[in-house]
């Protein structure tokens, strides 16, 4: 395992998972059910992404980009929000939090957050920045397995699954949790977040996601350019399970804002159910 998110925290593919991710943690918040979120790939929590010339490429043509945009849909405005509270207030931006210091933030009392992620350095990192927070717990644990064992109780699952992609069988794994979730019960709100190089992984998935009993899904899709090279991430989908009522629009207006500001000729985003 060599992944590392801190070489490509707040990147374009970060500010639509968090941006939706945001969304749904308040569309969810509406509603007098509490809350059991579980992030079976967290990540440390808190990125630093560099000053002056060490400054991260990646996320200067993403969070720096939003940061300064003139305008953006309410979705993405919230995310600013919450990146320049941890930054002092301003536009410029060396903090980016990653989802679980957004999911701690939105959390209210009585709802539970549990932060899985593998590795031990990040895991370390992770209980360092959650520490002392009510209802969070984090696990040094495979994440797909612990979600399993999570069934909420009275409160309503939202579960993140984010896993790095390096090894292929995270898109097996993806679809079969989602599927065992959605057995376990089916009013579970799942947001999977993947990158797209080429259509025929991508299709592969959803048709895996089908295979294993979710019939249904909202697609939130952004390609910053034509899928001519598929040696690169050419854009990223975070797939939604069960989302909450507009989940298309917000996921809609995210997308396109990324694939216009940020991306290239030929980029497009949009928002479709399966
Ligand atoms: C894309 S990063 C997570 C980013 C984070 N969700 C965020 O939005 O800020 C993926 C993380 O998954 C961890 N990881 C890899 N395999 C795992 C597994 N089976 N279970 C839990 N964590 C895993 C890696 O160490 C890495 O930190």
């Amino acid at each position: 395992m060599n992944y590392r998110h801190a070489y490509h925290a707040g990147n374009f593919a970060d500010l639509v998972k968090h941006g939706l991710l945001l969304w749904l943690l308040a569309r969810m918040a509406r509603h007098e059910r509490r809350v059991l979120v579980v992030d079976t790939h967290a990540g440390s929590g808190l990125y630093d992404l560099g000053e002056g010339a060490v400054r991260s490429k990646e996320a200067q043509a993403g969070i720096a980009r939003l940061m300064s945009a003139a305008r953006l849909p309410n979705e993405l405005a919230e995310l600013k929000a919450a990146v320049a509270s941890r930054n002092g207030g301003g536009e410029t931006v060396r903090w980016y939090p990653g989802s679980p210091l957004l999911i701690a933030d939105s959390l209210r009392k009585g709802d539970l957050y549990v932060a899985c992620d593998l590795r031990p350095e990040e895991h370390d990192l992770l209980a360092k920045r959650l520490k002392g927070r009510d209802g969070v717990e984090t696990r040094q644990a495979d994440g797909y397995g612990v979600v399993q064992a999570l069934t909420g109780g009275d409160r309503r699952r939202l579960v993140l699954i984010d896993p790095p992609f390096e090894r292929p069988d995270d898109y097996v794994r993806c679809a079969e949790t989602a599927g065992a979730l959605m057995k376990q019960d089916p009013e579970t709100v799942i947001a999977i977040w993947l990158p797209i190089k080429d259509m025929e992984t991508f299709d592969g998935f959803l048709r895996r996601l089908t295979d294993a009993g979710v019939q249904r899904a909202l697609v939130a899709e952004v390609r910053l350019r034509p899928l001519t090279n598929p040696m690169t991430m050419n854009g990223c989908a975070v797939v939604l399970i069960n989302p909450p009522e507009s989940a298309q629009a917000a996921a809609q207006a995210v997308c396109e804002w990324t694939a216009i500001a940020l991306g290239e000729p030929g980029g497009r985003g949009e928002a479709w159910w399966t």
